[in-house]
């Protein structure tokens, strides 16, 4: 062999020794960033957590947000923590304060806010109430405005409970105010943080079905919320061991529950009493079809004539038209949802 030859065949020899040593650098240097910067292994408190990357729950986050809500033994005994306390009451036990024989007024049904937003507003996607404050005021596409925290709570109070509305400056609503912002004080501004809301829920690939859902009800509801939905009253009427599902005494038709999408998320993470959204009790189908079911039995109506001012912002399933497309009330209310999703350019998102 010649010495020309000689070079030219330890060239690549060279070559490829230099990229052995590059690739083994650049190994080291993604190990390092990785461990510095990589994802943590739980979202860090107050990680923006949008509903559409919700992911699986966190571990050991039974009944509980990420990040939980303050320890109650926490609010201070000040004249302000008193406020805070008065509020967290007034949402536990709401009619035994503004209830048709409550203590205070009588403005709303029997019904309490804690029967919808379980152990008042606090666990995980049962309608919690964690990232309020963080994101109120806000712009609603249901009235067409920008909504604070009194007027949302307003809004509980006219179609959940069925009722009118404390006073703005009534020392109710400032009570509840307070306590919602307290419940959100350590989430930054602008935040939602995981559990906090409702949980995503996969849409069904057909409608929902009332008349499955009603065996459904009579195997899992009807022992508590009683045959025909009416609850279970107090010995002494002043509200409910069990509230009412439908009938009068129940949220009427404006009602954020009345949408089937809401109750059957609700109930997933919620119903029987005891589930949770880490232990739930209900398959998706069994959740959808026992929302079809008690949505369509009678219950207050009210009307709406101000609400979704610009119709195409109306979610996929509100169960009322007109519509910016041509699919039925029917279909709108009790699916196949994605047809309709698929028909809007930008899909009308949950509000
Ligand atoms: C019958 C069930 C029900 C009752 C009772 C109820 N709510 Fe609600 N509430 C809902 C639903 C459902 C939503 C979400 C609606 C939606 O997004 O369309 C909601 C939303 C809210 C929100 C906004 C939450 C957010 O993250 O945007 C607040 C605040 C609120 N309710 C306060 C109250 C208060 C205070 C009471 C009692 C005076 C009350 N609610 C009673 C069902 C209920
Ligand atoms: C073991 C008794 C029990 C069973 C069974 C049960 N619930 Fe409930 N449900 C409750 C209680 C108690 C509340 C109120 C929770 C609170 O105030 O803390 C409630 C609240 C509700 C609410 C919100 C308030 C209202 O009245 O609208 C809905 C909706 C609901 N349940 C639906 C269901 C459905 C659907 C089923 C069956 C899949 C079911 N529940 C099974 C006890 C039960």
């Amino acid at each position: 062999m010649k010495p020309t030859d000689e070079r030219v065949q330890q060239l690549p020899h060279l070559a490829r020794l230099l990229m052995v040593l590059t690739a083994a650098v650049v190994l080291v240097i993604v190990v390092v960033v990785t461990q510095l910067y990589g994802p943590p292994a739980a979202p860090a408190p107050g990680a923006e957590e949008d509903e559409a990357t919700q992911g699986p729950p966190p571990a050991g986050s039974y009944h509980r947000p990420v990040p939980p809500a303050p320890d109650t033994a926490t609010i201070p005994r000040t004249a302000a923590g008193r406020q805070i306390r008065y509020g967290r009451e007034l949402i536990a036990h709401t009619a035994q304060y503004l209830g048709p024989q409550g203590s205070v007024a009588h403005l709303t049904n029997g019904m309490n806010c804690q029967n919808c937003h379980l152990q008042a507003g606090t666990q995980g996607f049962a309608n919690n109430y964690l990232a309020v404050a963080s994101t109120y005021p806000k712009m609603r596409a249901r009235s067409g405005t920008v909504v604070g925290i009194e007027q949302r709570v307003a809004d509980c109070m006219e179609r959940s409970l069925n009722g009118r509305a404390v006073p703005d400056s009534s020392r109710e609503m400032r009570a509840i105010v307070a306590y919602i912002k307290w419940l959100g004080k350590d989430i930054p501004k602008g935040k939602k943080v995981y559990g906090t809301g409702f949980m995503k829920l996969a849409y069904l690939d057909r409608a929902a079905d009332p008349v499955i859902g009603q065996a459904v009800f009579a195997a899992k509801c009807q022992s508590c919320h009683g045959p025909a939905g009416q609850g279970q009253p107090l010995a002494d009427n002043s509200g409910y061991q069990y509230p009412p599902l439908w009938g009068p005494a129940s949220y009427n038709d404006g009602a954020g529950l009345f949408r089937v999408s809401n109750f059957a998320k609700y109930v997933k993470a919620a119903m029987p009493f005891g589930a949770t959204f880490d232990h739930p009790q209900l398959t998706n189908k069994q959740a959808w079809d026992v929302a079809a079911f008690v949505n369509s039995q009678p219950r207050p109506h009210l009307a709406t004539p101000r609400d979704w001012p610009d119709i195409r912002k109306k979610p996929v399933d509100h169960p009322f038209g007109p519509y910016a497309d041509a699919f039925s009330e029917k279909q709108h209310k009790y699916g196949p949802y994605q047809p309709i999703e698929d028909a809007h350019p930008q899909p009308a998102k949950a509000q």
